[in-house]
């Protein structure tokens, strides 16, 4: 793998720049999509128990990697998330072993907090009242920290890392991690360039993964008004200059930034194509255009039903990660 391919973690693993997305992809279909990303190439898989899919991801990781598999264990990238159910110290570790035994896996390359906030402990994924509200828990984000430090220790999980918090919360683990983090994983594209919070990142030496880097265009939530990045007319444009296409242009914009991507696809041209984006160079002006289209737009601001109007979930969380600049 060429340097200009991945990352360099500062534990030293290489986690490549381009994974695929497994948020949303549905049973009956990850699988597929799974096996079809690796034999194409990608050797970068990203997962969550919040996805409720990793068992499916798991069976595809099984019948291709291994000793006597066309893929070696230590040639892949897996990376998991806790979810906010579990953020109890005591609960990390068992809910750690259950995405392992769901993907099928000896250890995971990476393992990421999924949010700073913590929903109330137990197996539903989202604990909510009567009324439609989520059930919350107020634990210390540090204490799950420290608990995710020792799977580290017990050779479960190579490295550990963040994904949704903001810069202030990033330093508040920095500054009592025995094991610092390596990746912060947000939402990140054009749009919601991340600028500040990318070099914020880069300076504490995390890696920074895009999620959603092509806007999520199959998400729920939407909101009627909202921009559409794969329709920018700047991108469509740069799309015909270089003969790719507007999603190679949003990928290649933040490999060339060493940003890692992780598109979501469960169709096969599509996960060929978001890999091909090694293959031309934006200029030095395109690349800090496309970083000046940015409007702050969020596109994934979670939303629950409450008195039948979709609100914000939440936002009235103390730990809630987007009430600050970045
Ligand atoms: P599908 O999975 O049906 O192929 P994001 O990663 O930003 O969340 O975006 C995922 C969405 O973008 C999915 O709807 C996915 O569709 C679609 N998608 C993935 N790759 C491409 C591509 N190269 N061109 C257009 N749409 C894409």
């Amino acid at each position: 793998m060429s340097s200009e391919h991945y990352a360099m973690l500062h534990t030293g693993q290489k986690m490549p720049l381009v994974g695929l997305g497994t948020w949303k992809s549905e049973a009956g279909q990850v699988k597929e999509a799974v096996k079809y990303a690796l034999g194409v190439g990608y050797r970068h898989i990203d997962c969550a128990t919040a996805y409720s899919n990793e068992a499916e991801i798991g069976d595809a990781l099984q019948e291709n990697i291994g000793a006597d598999k066309p893929i070696k264990r230590g040639e892949v990238f897996v990376t998991s998330k806790l979810w906010n159910t579990k953020h109890h110290p005591e609960d990390v570790e068992p809910a750690l072993k259950k995405s392992l035994q769901d993907l099928k896996l000896d250890y995971l390359d990476l393992y990421l907090m999924h949010w700073p906030h913590a929903f109330e402990r137990g197996d539903n994924l989202f604990p909510k009242n009567p009324d439609g509200t989520m059930r919350y828990d107020y634990i210390d984000y540090k204490e799950t920290w420290k608990a995710m430090e020792k799977l580290v220790a017990k050779g479960l999980v190579k490295a550990i890392g963040l994904s949704n918090f903001n810069s202030q919360q990033i330093d508040d683990i920095i500054n009592i991690a025995s094991v610092k983090p390596a990746v912060l994983q947000v939402e990140c594209h054009p749009y919601l360039a991340q600028n500040e919070l990318i070099a914020h990142c880069h300076q504490r030496g995390l890696v920074v993964t895009a999620y959603s880097p092509l806007g999520s265009p199959d998400r729920m939530w939407k909101h009627p008004d909202e921009p559409v990045l794969l329709e920018e007319p700047e991108i469509k444009k740069l799309a015909e200059k270089y003969g790719k296409s507007p999603a190679q242009i949003l990928l290649g914009w933040q490999v060339s930034r060493k940003v890692a991507v992780i598109p979501k696809s469960v169709t096969p041209e599509r996960i060929l194509q978001n890999l091909q984006v090694f293959d031309f160079n934006l200029t030095g002006e395109e690349m800090s255009y496309i970083g000046r289209l940015n409007k702050n737009w969020r596109y994934i601001v979670p939303m629950v039903t409450v008195g039948g109007k979709l609100v914000a979930r939440d936002a009235g969380h103390p730990l809630y990660p987007f009430n600050v600049p970045y």
